[in-house]
């Protein structure tokens, strides 16, 4: 058996990028490529007029190779040096393969993402190195390739390093590194070229050749999803399958997950013969001592160390379809060997790749990144991705076509209370204009089907303009948004009404006639703020006298004494309100 460590590698890069001559390049070097192919390559260049040798053409034919049944066009390529062997999963470039990068790097010890020295990061970059954080790949190196088309110029190189540095700064990276190179003349591919004496660090082979191989993460977290139930005879029941993480021996007591079942380990044995123990990555059959009659997706996990089991989680996920996010349709979840129905219940929000901002919107497209909130129709296992790479990874799958619709990662596992949604509260924001009422519960409703919105400004547009801003008309404006949110709260819709309801007595009357659905959100933000931040240009005419009755300014605001929940616009930022509101909500939606 080969003894020299095996690195998974994955890398990433647009065509333009010039990712297909590097990996063709990497891949002769390491004597991959067979002499006998690259003279055919060489010839069919040549007969198409191409004066280097086209090794592009020669990965560009990998890509027709399919992983499974899920349709994510990754392809594994082995090559070795003297020290290791590397197994390098090539996810095709273009923008629309988001999805491809993906599922290469969530295996990856090692991620190498190209930028073209002509043009520097791109869009895609930023995706890509926000993909490779999330999956959180160990050792990650940005190739700053064509360094011949910019005369091996370090001014140059230094300046896409300090841009890429400052986008970097704002997620985690165990260990980044930069490295120049030409993939078309082999600059730095082997060994370090005299073309940049400026860089002093190693080559891209000396790179994976040395690159500290961490152990692979949580050994102890023993997970064997199991593949395969085998009977062959009425006193032999065995489990196949391979343990992901951990390990565990003859004798050690376990549990089956979900169903929770527990006994201990009889034998351990593998093709070569039973075992006393059997580690992560070893295929093996387990044999218990009690007929416990576990099926395939469920998993085996040491009782004292269990994972997660949950119908509810929330997950970042990569949209990987041409067809948009459609919350509560029937999607089919995988993970492992796990299979189940769900449905994505909440879109918390997505993610903008370049300012790794929070946006509040009501679906994902294709390579669009968002958090959210998945169910399934039954428990299954999922650690968080944070603690084990190997089961806390999900896809959502299409039950009919089958198509991979996103891939994600678990990154919080939501308790009974989370798993109900907050249908049956009027949630009521009271607190000046312009203190980000609107905002928020626009943010809130986006990502949740069933949730309304009622608007002082707008109904006041309609069914209340027939209302000034006197005391009493306030009153009433106030009663009839209460009546009519008691009318939708009755129906099973949760509605946010966002008005400025001034006075202690008009919010008192909103709870009375909504009664028990009723939460008083006081969204606080002080005058001289939103005064000065003036969105409607508003506050400028009032303190000039030109609407009277101004709230604020000539007409009081009295403070919620006792709101159910208070979230403060002027410290905080849309995205920590937000974050406060769905703690309350779910908190308020627990059965007791
Ligand atoms: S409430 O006091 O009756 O609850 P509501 O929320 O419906 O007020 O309407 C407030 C909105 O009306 C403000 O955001 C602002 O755009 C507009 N507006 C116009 N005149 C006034 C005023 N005199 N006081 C407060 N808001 C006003």
């Amino acid at each position: 058996m080969d003894s020299r460590p095996l690195v998974r590698v994955a890398t990433a890069g647009s065509v333009d990028d010039g990712k297909s001559t590097f990996l063709g390049r990497l891949l002769f070097e390491c004597g991959a490529i067979l002499t006998d192919q690259y003279e055919a390559i060489e010839k069919a260049s040549l007969q198409t007029g191409e004066i280097e040798v086209n090794l592009a053409l020669l990965t560009d034919g990998l890509r027709a190779e399919r992983s499974q049944k899920i349709t994510i066009d990754v392809a594994y390529r082995h090559f070795a040096t003297d020290r290791r062997r590397f197994l390098l999963a090539d996810t095709p470039g273009h923008a629309q393969y988001t999805r491809n990068m993906f599922t290469g790097a969530s295996t990856a010890d090692v991620a190498m993402l190209l930028i073209d020295a002509t043009k520097g990061p791109t869009v895609q970059t930023y995706r890509h190195a926000f993909i490779v954080s999330l999956l959180r790949v160990p050792h990650v190196v940005i190739l700053i390739n064509k360094m011949d088309l910019v005369d091996y110029d370090e001014a140059i190189y230094e300046k896409w390093v300090e841009e890429v540095r400052r986008y970097v700064a704002k997620l985690e990276f165990a260990d980044l590194r930069f490295l120049p190179i030409s993939a078309l003349e082999g600059t730095n591919l082997v060994s370090r070229s005299e073309r940049m004496p400026w860089y002093s660090g190693p080559a891209v082979l000396e790179y994976l050749d040395s690159v500290e191989l961490s152990p692979r993460q949580t050994p102890v977290d023993f997970r064997f999803p199991i593949q395969l139930a085998i009977r062959p005879s009425m006193d032999f029941r065995g489990y196949a399958g391979t343990p992901v993480s951990g390990s565990i021996r003859v004798g050690d007591e376990v549990t089956a997950l979900p169903g929770g079942r527990t006994s201990r380990v009889r034998a351990i044995s593998t093709a070569e013969g039973s075992r006393p123990e059997a580690t992560t990555g070893e295929p093996i059959v387990i044999e218990l001592e009690d007929e416990l009659d576990l099926v395939r997706g469920q998993t085996l996990v040491r009782t004292r160390n269990p994972s997660p089991v949950t119908t509810a989680f929330e997950g970042t996920v990569c949209w990987m379809s041409d067809r948009k996010l459609e919350l509560n349709a029937p999607i089919q979840v995988l993970a492992g060997t796990q299979s189940q129905v769900g449905a994505i219940s909440e879109l918390v929000y997505r993610i903008n790749p370049e300012t790794l901002h929070r946006e509040y919107v009501s679906t994902l497209e294709l390579n669009e990144i968002g958090r959210l909130v998945v169910q399934t129709s039954s428990p299954i296992c999922l650690d968080l991705y944070d603690r084990n790479r190997a089961t806390g990874a999900f896809l959502l799958v299409d039950p009919v076509s089958n198509e991979t619709l996103g891939a994600g990662v678990g990154t919080r596992i939501l308790g009974e209370a989370q798993r109900e949604n907050s249908a049956g509260l009027v949630l009521w924001f009271t607190g000046l204009s312009g203190a980000g009422k609107s905002t928020l519960a626009e943010a809130f409703a986006s990502g949740r089907s069933g949730a309304v919105i009622l608007d002082g400004d707008a109904l006041r547009a309609g069914m209340n303009s027939d209302l000034g801003f006197s005391e009493a008309d306030r009153t009433e404006n106030i009663r009839r948004v209460a009546e009519l949110a008691k009318v939708l709260v009755a129906q099973g819709l949760t509605v946010i009404c966002s008005l400025i309801s001034p006075m202690r007595h008009q919010r008192q009357l909103a709870r009375e006639i909504i009664g028990e659905p009723f939460r008083e959100v006081f969204v606080r933000c002080s005058i001289e703020r939103v005064a000065a931040r003036d969105v409607k240009g508003l506050y400028a005419k009032a303190e000039a006298g030109e609407i009277p009755n101004f709230t604020g300014i000539s007409a009081s605001y009295e403070p919620p004494e006792t709101p159910d929940l208070v979230i403060d616009t002027e410290q905080g930022s849309v995205a920590d309100g937000l974050e406060q509101l769905r703690e309350s909500v779910s908190k308020w939606t627990q059965k007791t």
